[in-house]
């Protein structure tokens, strides 16, 4: 049986790689390292929990850190893993910095990698997600591409993308019959209440000034808002004395991916900044505002369900009420990017 190892250690990579691993497991010696990127139980743990994924079988515990530091600790325990276990293929996801780590130390050692949500692009080489795809892509002998955008961006680099659609809407449509009703317990806020939820942990979004002006622009759109607060984000808030005491931003700690999902279902609106969060809101049919001055997700912006909304001068009253013009039509193949990627893989190796 040919051997494939799978490198996460972010919270969305969890949610990507359940549907993948239960197809992969069933035709290869499937092996997951966790690189330990993140920790925190409600980062890391309650997503293997809730979504019933094995423990992975390494756990390079790595932390947060610099990332050159970050990334090269993950490199070095990552080269004994693959020296040991011989993989014919590495998997990585997305563009964090245990997608560089994974796809850089494998093509170092000669071992094949396949790149999972590949091609995607915002043009902005100040993100560090950026230069990371970028990296992936490249140095990846499969890249597995998400969107008709992702595969044109990946010729225009002279490279060749396989269309798979999003892996994310594959593990939204199977978990998406376990939302809970109910959800004044998740949000906080009595049942009924209408409200937006808002995350935020973009490095340029919460500088100390940004965030301040970003939190005083939100809480003045005059409905409640639910923030789950990424670690990073309430990390800036502490150290440097940003008021929490908003009229109408309720904070809360980061969700797992069900309570997620459920909070998703019955907001008003999404403010966000993170790209997973831009397309769960299309998948349930919500309106986007994004705290951001690109996207890799463009099709959600041309049907109307996603505004960019950066600076200052962005109106977010009226981007939360704009109705008119959206549609919800299928952008992101048919949920079963899982068994694509896994069929190529089958034939090729
Ligand atoms: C990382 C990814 C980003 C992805 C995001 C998902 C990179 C460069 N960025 O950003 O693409 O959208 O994950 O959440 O890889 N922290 C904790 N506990 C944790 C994890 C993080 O307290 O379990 C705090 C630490 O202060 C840490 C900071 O968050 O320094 C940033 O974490 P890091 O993993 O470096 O980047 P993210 O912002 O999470």
């Amino acid at each position: 049986m040919k051997k494939i190892i799978s490198v996460i250690g972010a919270r969305p990579q969890f949610i990507k790689h359940e549907p993948l691993k239960r197809l992969l497991s069933e035709h290869f010696n499937e092996i997951t390292v966790h690189t330990g990127q993140h920790y925190d139980s409600n980062m890391s743990r309650i997503f293997f929990t809730e979504m019933n994924i094995k423990e992975p079988e390494y756990n390079l515990r790595i932390g947060s850190n610099t990332h050159a530091a970050q990334t090269a600790g993950m490199m070095k325990g990552l080269e004994e893993i693959f020296i040991k276990e011989k993989p014919d293929i590495v998997i990585v996801y997305g563009d964090t910095n245990s997608t560089l780590a994974g796809a850089l130390t494998a093509v170092k050692m000669h071992i094949d990698v396949a790149h999972i949500e590949a091609g995607m692009r915002s043009f902005n080489m100040d993100m560090p997600e950026e230069i990371n795809r970028i990296t992936a892509d490249r140095i990846s002998r499969y890249n597995f591409a998400p969107s008709q955008t992702a595969m044109i961006n990946l010729e225009n680099e002279g490279m060749t993308g396989i269309f798979t659609g999003d892996i994310m809407y594959d593990a939204f449509k199977y978990f998406s019959k376990y939302v809970k009703e109910d959800i004044s317990a998740i949000t906080g806020l009595s049942e009924n209440t209408s409200y937006a939820l808002l995350t935020l942990h973009r490095a340029y979004n919460t500088t100390e000034d940004a965030l301040k002006q970003i939190l005083d622009r939100i809480d003045k759109m005059n409905i409640d808002i639910v923030f789950p607060i990424h670690p990073r984000t309430l990390a800036v808030l502490k150290k440097h004395n940003i008021k929490t005491d908003y009229s109408h931003i309720h904070f809360i700690e980061p969700l797992g991916y069900i309570d997620m999902l459920s909070a998703i279902m019955q907001t008003e609106c999404i403010i966000t900044d993170s790209g997973g969060l831009q397309k769960e809101a299309y998948y349930a049919g919500k309106k986007c505002i994004t705290i951001r001055t690109e996207t890799e997700w463009p099709e959600t912006v041309k049907s109307g369900a996603n505004v960019l909304c950066p600076g200052a001068e962005c109106d977010l009253r009226r981007a939360m009420r704009r109705d008119e013009g959206i549609t919800f039509n299928p952008l992101y193949g048919n949920g079963n990017a899982s068994a694509i990627i896994t069929t190529t893989l089958l034939e090729s190796l």
